[in-house]
């Protein structure tokens, strides 16, 4: 478990412009959250850094974006409608609802277990012995598409960003004139009707996630999911910067797999809530393009030229949340550190990561010479790195404590003599220590 607690996050979080709870001023709605002009600069980088390591950087993995709302057909060929559930018990005294295998403390979801690990548990809402059986609930939001609302016009919002990878799976192998293996991947939201969203942005019921399914020959799938686990691990530590002591691998028994999966392996991290999952591989076999070439009747099976072999690719898939993600990166810069006799907050966040690359100051405020140059090379800097603040608010160590707060690496002040040598001073973030660097030197790197 990890020593940050989460209300020092969730407050560190609203404090400084992260994360503000979705709907704020009417109470906020549980599971949706809003991300604050610090957090959305946090979240755009670790979505550009996912793509770049995935499409960019990649021969063979491709980049779409589907819609949220597909043809409902999608949804009961993948089995979402019919088996994307969660254990539920409603507590017949208080009306509470819990979701049955978090109360057992299980990750087991089959309901004969559940019900023997329940039979004397008491609601923990209300203390009373007087909880439900536990039953099924799917966990899809519903919709209508235009302006009738019956059984005919449903539509779901989808569960996960992959049913439009696979429905694309013959398009995009079309029009990019793909061979296998390759991979197709999107970033987007997805929504879970959670039945307890809990523990800040870890479980929501409006989530984005981060998917990746690549189409390989079956007999290649024990290799290719080796890589994609260490794709996923490597681009935590490397990428990232998070600490590998916060990350444990989980391996799924069988019943805790989702329906489609034959092996799956979580990465598990160090959240402050307990070790929970961050990023999951799995091994989807033919499943979804065969389901998908059944109910739609259309060929999804691919003619490999070299061997004049016809099979059905198997899906190994790359998948995480980018919320799960942002949460992580943050409980893993989190610091309460002694400086000088004095508490300080610091996020460790890599110059990658950092909402700021720098913030730029004068030393005092009500020096017009001063402030003067500042904005000169305030400008500079903004110029050459684009994510540069400007802040001149309050005394120079409450400043240094702000940027601290929020993860900026380095603060540079501009002093009288700078006026005199055209040098600044460069405070780093994690030593604190000051350095004097030349004008030239700063925007010329
Ligand atoms: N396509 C496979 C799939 O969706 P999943 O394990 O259900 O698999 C993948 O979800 C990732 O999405 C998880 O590892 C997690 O990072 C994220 N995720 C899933 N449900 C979530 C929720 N309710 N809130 C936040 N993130 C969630």
């Amino acid at each position: 478990m990890s020593e940050v607690k989460l209300e020092d996050i969730v407050s560190l979080c609203k404090r400084r412009g992260f994360v503000f709870q979705a709907s704020e001023i009417y109470g906020g709605l549980a599971g949706f959250w809003d991300y604050g002009p610090l957090g959305v600069e946090i979240i755009n980088k670790i979505k550009a850094t996912w793509w770049s390591a995935m499409v960019t950087e990649s021969d063979n993995i491709f980049g779409v974006d589907g819609a949220i709302i597909q043809n409902p057909k999608l949804w009961e060929a993948s089995g979402h409608v019919a088996g994307f559930t969660d254990p539920l018990v409603d507590c017949k005294n208080c009306g509470a609802r819990h979701r049955a295998d978090h109360l057992a403390g299980t990750d087991s979801t089959n309901l004969e277990e559940l019900t023997e690990l329940l039979k004397d548990k008491a609601c923990p809402t209300c203390g009373k012995k007087t909880l439900t059986e536990p039953r099924t609930y799917n966990m899809m939001m519903k919709t209508w598409v235009g302006p009738i609302e019956d059984d005919s016009t449903v539509a779901y919002l989808r569960p996960e960003t992959a049913g439009s990878i696979f429905t694309n799976y013959e398009n995009v192998r079309e029009t990019m004139r793909a061979k296998l293996p390759f991979g197709i991947a999107q970033i987007g939201k997805a929504f879970r009707n959670e039945i307890s969203a809990r523990d800040f942005i870890f479980r929501v019921r409006e989530l984005e996630q981060m998917e990746m399914q690549y189409f390989i020959n079956p007999k290649d799938s024990e290799k290719v999911y080796e890589d994609w686990r260490a794709f996923a691990w490597t681009f935590l530590v490397d990428r990232l910067g998070i600490s590998e002591k916060n990350l444990q691998w989980h391996e799924h028994a069988e019943n805790e797999r989702a329906h489609y999966a034959a092996a799956a392996h979580d990465i598990y991290f160090n959240f402050p809530f307990g070790s929970k999952e961050l990023w999951g591989t799995h091994n989807r076999t033919d499943f979804d393009l065969t389901s998908h070439s059944k109910a739609s009747k259309k060929e999804l099976s691919y003619f490999e030229e070299s061997t004049k072999e016809r099979f059905t690719p198997y899906v190994i898939e790359s998948s995480v949340g980018v919320g799960r993600m942002f949460l992580a990166v943050l409980a893993d810069a989190y610091f309460e550190e002694e400086k000088d006799g004095e508490k300080r907050i610091v996020l460790k966040l890599s110059s990658e990561l950092a909402p700021y690359r720098f913030a730029v100051s004068p030393l005092l405020k009500n020096k017009p010479e001063l402030a003067e140059k500042a904005r000169e090379v305030y400008a500079a800097c903004k110029k050459k790195y684009g994510n540069v603040m400007w802040d001149d608010n309050g005394n120079i160590g409450k400043r240094y404590r702000r940027q601290d707060e929020i993860g900026t690496p380095k603060c540079v002040v501009i002093d009288f003599q700078t006026l005199e040598d055209n040098t600044v001073t460069v405070r780093d973030r994690d030593t604190t220590e000051q350095v004097r660097v030349s004008i030239d030197d700063l925007i010329s790197k």
